[in-house]
């Protein structure tokens, strides 16, 4: 069934909480209905939309707005200790993973209480407390709207890298919809506890609930709730910067890093945190007092300019304090 609604209110599916308006909304759940919408829509302004948890809608969005409900979960079992799952795009992944944990399936519990949906999980490469959703994807379904046929994306197709994948690549976002996902969870897996103080936070031989709950509360300590505080979650990316300018940076002070592949990888919440922003506001939008990498909508009216004008004050004063280039994680909507 295909629902259509024009002149659509999206405040409830952007988790920001921005009252922006869509010229038409269109919600399916079967893969059978996407070439009629994709013949209709491809000539046309159009994105589709998960969870809306990593979106910045920056004013209405004068084109279509398409949103996926085939949120089915498959289970295929590949030998006695591992299976192939395979879901739908419009599974709440949350869901997913309460539904894998309480089969005793390792895997994904390290991503618990991330907001969003499987499809936008699979583009955007959902990632916390050591684990990226590539990690047990082994393909991506898709549409492809420009040709008319459906595809599979093995994982090494997708190009994943930190928050990135080739769904992100501009020539693909107006080309390809993610219909579902095919992910290898195992019985007999461990814990991944090497993040921060994760392993302080779980007790002797975790089950994979045990990690997810682990994860829960440390998240909620540091984290707003998206069903209270509007927010994307990370606003910034942490930025990778060479050894030279951290060797330099850090003549003068302490800073927290990882060495990673092409440099060093700096928290942005750090770095923001040093700049003074930490808990500031600006209109309706803040610098969330627990982890100054979320900007928050504060008082459930800010307005897209609050977080647009926020955001580059924080770039620019990090950019004269360190001369580091902070990037947005959360995708600006025009
Ligand atoms: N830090 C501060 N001040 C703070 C908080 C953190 O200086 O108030 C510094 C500390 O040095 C800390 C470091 O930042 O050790 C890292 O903090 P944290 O472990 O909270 O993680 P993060 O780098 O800020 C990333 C992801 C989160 C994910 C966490 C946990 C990105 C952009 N963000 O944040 O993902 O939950 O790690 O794995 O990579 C998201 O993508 O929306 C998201 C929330």
């Amino acid at each position: 069934m295909v629902i259509r609604i024009p002149d659509y209110d999206i405040t409830k599916h952007n988790t920001f909480g921005m009252t922006v308006k869509c010229n038409d909304w269109i919600e399916y759940d079967s893969i059978h209905d996407l070439p009629s919408i994709a013949s209709e829509i491809k000539d046309k302004k159009w994105m589709h939309i998960g969870g809306g948890s990593n979106l910045l809608f920056t004013g209405d969005y004068d084109g279509y707005i398409l949103h996926s409900r085939i949120a089915g979960i498959e289970v295929e079992m590949l030998d006695d200790r591992k299976v192939r799952v395979s879901v739908g795009a419009g599974l709440k992944f949350d869901d997913l993973i309460d539904w894998a944990c309480t089969r005793n399936l390792w895997g994904i519990e390290n991503l618990s209480d991330i907001p969003g949906e499987a499809g936008a999980a699979a583009v955007q490469n959902i990632g916390a407390y050591g684990v990226e959703v590539k990690d047990v994807i082994e393909s991506v379904e898709c549409y492809d709207v420009m040709t008319n046929a459906f595809r599979e994306f093995k994982n090494a197709e997708c190009a994943y890298g930190y928050r990135d994948s080739i769904f992100k690549r501009p020539e693909n976002r107006k080309r390809y919809i993610v219909t579902g996902l095919k992910m290898i969870l195992q019985y007999d897996g461990t814990a991944n506890l090497d993040y921060g103080n994760l392993k302080s936070e779980v007790a002797d031989n975790p089950t994979p609930s045990d990690v997810r709950s682990a994860v829960g509360r440390i998240r909620a300590s540091k984290l707003p709730a998206v069903e209270s505080v509007g927010s994307a979650g990370s606003f910034f990316k942490n930025p990778i910067v060479s050894r030279e300018l951290y060797e330099s940076i850090s003549q003068d002070c302490n800073v927290p890093h990882y060495d990673v592949e092409g440099g060093v990888k700096i928290p942005a919440a750090w770095l923001i945190e040093q700049c003074g922003w930490k808990g500031s506001t600006h209109g309706g939008a803040a610098v969330w007092h627990k982890q100054p990498l979320i900007i928050v909508n504060s008082d459930g009216h800010a307005t897209p300019n609050d977080v647009i004008e926020l955001e580059n004050k924080i770039i620019d004063s990090v950019r004269l304090r360190f001369g580091i280039e902070l990037h947005p994680e959360v995708d600006h909507v025009k």
